[in-house]
This record gives structure tokens, C-alpha cells and sequence, in this order.
């Protein structure tokens, strides 16, 4: 690849690629590391990672009967964590969540995680990516995406996406990590990041790569702020953001009027 056409492509982790190749070379990495992808999860955040994700879905309040979209929504932690609010009695049989997520990989692993749990109906397990939902127009009432945003080859696509798949009072909550942290932090989360991570990938997983990948894309992230200001430019208002952890991860809320 010449350095004209990388220079001009799109960031994966530390490198440039050109935008058609980020899909698939991402697509590829978590169709590889879904098999760990759950205990690899509880090990680098030693189980943070849940009370994030609690935390999401009480600030999300589902109510019974509402549709959620859980895009990027992988092996279903969030779908999971949502569906007991979601369907009450009726609702359970109407399939009032899609995860939408383009790892076929990871889809298999949230549904046979939903099937060891005795859920048989209530979610759907969609291949798709964020930027091409396979929904209508204001079709949803709730869109999530968790760990996911920082994936798709263009943001703004998928934040755009985001609100033609809402309905008018619509919410949305996108739940990230965020690129700084407190600078007196910084040195030990680097080495963290930077090391513990790729090595732990590579014992647990095999597959120091695809760490290295995420610990980058993470530093690649818009901060908080700025992320406020893309969703508000998608045209999704009342944009608002958490900090959880001390600013290690991030909560951003809006709502489509
Ligand atoms: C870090 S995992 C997060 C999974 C889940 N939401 C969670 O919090 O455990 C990121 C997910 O984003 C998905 N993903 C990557 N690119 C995507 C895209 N363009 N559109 C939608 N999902 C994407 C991956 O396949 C993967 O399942």
C-alpha cells in the first residue's frame, strides 16, 4: 500500500488502513478472540466491566413492552442485562431486542449464552454492522452500543444511523472507554495498557494482537467532550456523559426529539 492511500484511510489501533479493509480486519479479530472474549473480559477489568454495564442499563430505565437495539452488541451482556425490564409477561414472546453485531462468531456465543440461561424468546440475534442497521425509520425506542463505537470505520455514520433508527423520544446510550485518565494515573494505566493487556491476550486468548488493537483504539477515541459533540451533530440533543471509574470509561446519554 502506498503511503498516499494510508495517510488517507482510517485508523486501526496505531496503523492506517484504507476504509474498505477496517470491517473485515475487525470483523476477523473478534470472530477470533470470541471464545475468550467473556473471560477475557473479567480478567483485564477484574469484573468492572459488570457494574459498568449495570450501570448503563439502570440509566437506560427499559420499560416493559419498549423495542432496544444493542448494536455492537457481541455476546449479549447488555441484551442479557436489559431483557428482564424489558419483557414483562407479553412482551417476552415479541423479540423486543436485536442485537445487531457483524461477528457471526460472537452472535453464536450471546445466543448460546441466552439458551444456557433458559431464554429462548425475546431476543434477536441480528448480523449487521452500525453503520447499515436493518431496521425502518423511528423504529426503536432505546439504542445502545457498549464497547462498540470505537470499532465502526466511521462514527459519525453510525451515529446518524443511530438516530433514523429511533422514535421521536427516543433514547440513546453509548457506553465507551475514554482515550486520558488523570494524569497522576496515566503512567501506571499505560503500563497497564501497554503491557499487561497484550500479555494477558496472549495467554488467555492466544492473541496478543488483537489486545494491542484494543488498548490503541482506546488512546484513537474521542475524548468525552468531543464525543458530545459528534452525537450532538448527528442530530440527537440533550447529550450528556458519566464518568465512571475516574474517568476510565464513559457514559454518553441523548434522546432524539
Ligand atoms: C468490545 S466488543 C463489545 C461487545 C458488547 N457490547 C460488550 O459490551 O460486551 C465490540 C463489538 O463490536 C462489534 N463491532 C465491530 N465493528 C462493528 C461495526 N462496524 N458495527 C457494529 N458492531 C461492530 C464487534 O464484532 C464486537 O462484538
Amino acid at each position: 500500500m502506498s503511503e498516499d492511500e494510508t495517510s488517507s484511510g482510517v485508523d486501526f489501533g496505531s496503523r492506517r488502513v484504507r476504509e474498505e479493509e477496517k470491517a473485515p480486519l475487525i470483523r476477523g479479530l473478534f470472530d477470533s478472540v470470541a471464545s475468550h472474549y467473556d473471560l477475557m473480559n473479567d480478567l483485564m477489568s477484574v469484573g468492572i466491566h459488570r457494574l459498568w454495564k449495570a450501570e448503563m442499563v439502570a440509566w437506560l430505565k427499559p420499560h416493559p413492552g419498549q423495542v432496544l437495539l444493542d448494536v455492537a452488541g457481541g455476546t449479549g451482556d447488555i441484551a442479557l442485562r436489559a431483557l428482564p425490564r424489558l419483557a414483562a409477561e407479553q412482551a417476552a414472546a415479541l423479540g423486543r431486542i436485536f442485537v445487531c453485531d457483524p461477528s457471526e462468531r460472537m452472535l453464536e456465543i450471546g445466543r448460546a449464552r441466552a439458551l444456557d440461561q433458559g431464554i429462548l424468546a425475546g431476543i434477536e440475534w441480528v448480523c449487521a454492522d452500525a453503520e447499515r442497521l436493518p431496521v425502518a425509520d423511528r423504529s426503536v425506542d432505546l439504542y445502545t452500543i457498549a464497547f462498540g463505537l470505537r470499532n465502526v470505520t466511521r462514527i459519525d455514520a453510525a451515529l446518524a444511523e443511530a438516530r433514523r433508527a429511533l422514535k421521536p423520544g427516543g433514547r440513546f446510550l453509548c457506553l465507551e472507554f475514554t482515550p486520558k485518565i488523570a494524569p497522576l494515573l496515566q503512567p501506571l494505566y499505560d503500563l497497564y495498557s501497554f503491557h499487561f493487556v497484550p500479555r494477558l491476550g496472549l495467554i488467555v486468548a492466544g492473541d496478543r494482537e488483537a489486545y494491542t488493537y484494543l488498548v490503541e483504539s482506546i488512546r484513537r477515541f474521542p475524548r468525552q467532550s468531543e464525543l458530545c459533540e459528534m452525537i450532538a451533530r448527528a442530530g440527537l440533543d440533550q447529550v450528556r456523559f458519566r464518568n465512571l471509574t475516574g474517568g476510565v470509561a464513559a457514559l454518553h446519554s441523548a434522546w432524539r426529539l
